[in-house]
């Protein structure tokens, strides 16, 4: 079974590391990323900051939970993803927990995300876990609507 690890900062990450993060994100939410955006991305080093791995090359990442603080008050998830083949075995719901409980000692009450109007799975678990809709983002994705979700810590 794959385990969470801290990540680097992906300033901070080689081209095969930022190359396996791009082909998860493509595979996973259809959205293309190219190196360097994702490269400059301020995710800090932090338990927000989460690699699933199955081994130490970046041929064995399984899942990325990339957060980072966006106000004192609120923490923002900025990509999540789990390789399909390790989905729905409670490895999103581990990383989940281990973030909201960091975010909470880091003095955040609130945490903010985008999603995909049209991505029903992870706007089911993020409802699940007491965030709501609570605006709506024209443009943000390659195709298709988005929605803002914002839930209490
Ligand atoms: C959304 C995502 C990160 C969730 O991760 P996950 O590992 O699949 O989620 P989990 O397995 O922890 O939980 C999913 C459901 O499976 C159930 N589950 C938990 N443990 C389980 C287990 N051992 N076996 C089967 N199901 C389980 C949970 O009850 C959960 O249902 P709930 O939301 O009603 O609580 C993942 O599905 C994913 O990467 N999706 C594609 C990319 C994506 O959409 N990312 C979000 C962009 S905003």
């Amino acid at each position: 079974m794959p385990q969470w690890v801290e990540g680097l900062t992906p300033s901070e990450l080689s081209d095969e590391w930022i190359s396996a993060i791009a082909k998860l994100f493509l595979a996973e939410t259809g959205e293309i990323y190219n190196p360097a955006a994702i490269r400059a991305l301020p995710i800090p080093i932090w338990r927000g900051n989460l690699l699933l791995i199955d081994g130490d090359k970046p041929s064995d990442l399984a899942g990325l939970l990339w957060c980072m603080p966006y106000s004192e008050t609120r923490a923002r998830v900025v990509a999540f993803a789990i390789h399909e083949i390790h989905q729905s075995k409670g490895l999103g719901t581990q990383a989940w927990d281990i973030f909201c409980d960091t975010a909470r000692e880091a003095g955040h009450c609130e945490i903010q995300l985008e999603v995909r109007k049209s991505n029903e799975r992870a706007i089911a678990f993020y409802k699940e876990r007491g965030l709501e809709i609570i605006g709506k983002i024209e443009g943000y994705y390659s195709n298709g609507v988005g929605y803002v979700m914002r839930g209490q810590l």
